[in-house]
């Protein structure tokens, strides 16, 4: 592999040639603020808060973007890098609506996390929202696009990570935001809810409405676990709030199969969970009803009805069908069951269905 060696804030780095100089500065723990830059999205360097001083360029550069070269020299500390870092901020926040008070991701928030790294106290200048109505067409994902610092990285993850290409800019200048065709309501527009578009805005124009004030961010404790919808086998994070599961999310750092990606399902369909009519014991029917037994019972009785049938019919009159929700070692043991204990290979699994 060729290597390049630079000097990044005066400490000198060796890194993979190909790599941008925000690769390199991570490499050697140096941090460099990010905005539009995802780990997971191609690069498009278009918000400028990573930009860093090269020696011999007149104009500072996105760090993000820009490839290192040999002998490179970067300061990525200077007055003059952290004065072009606020003015970015600066004009952020007064281009939205960015009241934390009254906002979701009060204390998640990548912007929020800026302005108090850059120690920024007040507007600069006057704050001019666009007024946008909040989306809520739909019960899954929350759209305020007053929050839309039109970083694009949602726009990078539905068109290039999922490839479900149903956002994009829209509209001109002042005017730009991030729109469905036709800038529908995301209810009304081709969205199929992954919520890749949630997982990487770095404010509060994309939320969860499920997790809506439900727990502060810094309330929320993370379980990963696996996904139990289908066999793939994606890795998530339950966020638990006093013993209750308020949100799903997962992180690309988790890596295969899914690299921080979810489907609607693992993402949005946890409210079974806590469900008030969730079944928590056997039930038995009776003629026209049922009743609850305990585990014993209900197993005593599934077994006896096996032995009958098999004593009157013949074991290959029993039959089993197993499910994707299952793991693989209960997977197995259920056709294990009924070869060697009732004596048929009539099993199969619904991912042949
Ligand atoms: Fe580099 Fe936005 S993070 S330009």
């Amino acid at each position: 592999m060729d290597t390049v060696r630079l000097v990044i804030d005066g400490k000198e780095v060796t890194t993979a040639a190909g790599n941008t100089i925000l690769m390199a500065a991570r490499q050697a723990k140096i941090h460099i603020p990010t905005l539009c830059y995802h780990p997971r999205l191609p690069v498009s360097g278009a918000c400028r808060v990573c930009v860093v001083e090269v020696e011999g360029r007149p104009a500072l550069v996105a760090s993000c973007a820009m490839p290192v070269a040999e002998g490179m020299v970067v300061h990525t500390k200077t007055e003059r890098v952290l004065r072009a870092r606020r003015l970015v901020v600066d004009l952020l926040l007064a281009s939205g609506d960015h009241n934390c008070l009254l906002c979701q991701s009060n204390g998640s928030c990548e912007l929020q996390d800026l302005a108090y790294e850059l120690g920024i106290e007040s507007f600069r200048f006057p704050v001019d929202s666009p007024g946008y109505p909040k989306d809520t067409s739909n019960a899954m994902i929350e759209r305020d696009l007053n929050k839309c610092i039109l970083c694009g990285r949602c726009v990078r993850a539905c068109n290039e990570v999922q490839v479900n290409e149903v956002i994009d800019f829209g509209y001109r200048g002042g005017k730009a935001k991030i729109v469905t065709a036709w800038d529908l309501p995301y209810g009304e527009s081709e969205c199929v809810f992954c919520g890749e578009c949630v997982s990487v805005c770095p404010t509060g124009a994309l939320t969860e409405r499920q997790a809506k004030f439900k727990a502060r961010p810094w309330k929320l404790q993370k379980v990963r676990t696996t996904c139990a919808y289908c066999g793939v086998g994606c890795q998530l994070e339950l966020n638990v709030a006093e013993g209750q599961v308020v949100k799903v999310t997962s992180d690309y750092r988790y890596g295969p199969p899914n690299f921080g990606s979810l489907c609607v399902k693992g993402r949005f369909g946890y409210d079974f969970i806590h469900h008030p009519e969730r079944l928590k014991t056997p039930l038995v029917r009776e003629k026209d009803s049922f009743r609850e037994a305990s585990w014993d019972e209900a197993l005593e009785l599934v077994a006896k009805k096996f032995s009958e049938i098999r004593s009157r019919y013949g074991a290959d009159a029993l039959a089993g069908l197993t499910s994707a929700k299952c793991t693989n070692e209960e997977n197995y043991l259920f056709q294990k069951f009924f070869r060697a204990v009732l004596g048929t290979n009539n099993v199969d699994h619904c991912a042949r269905l």
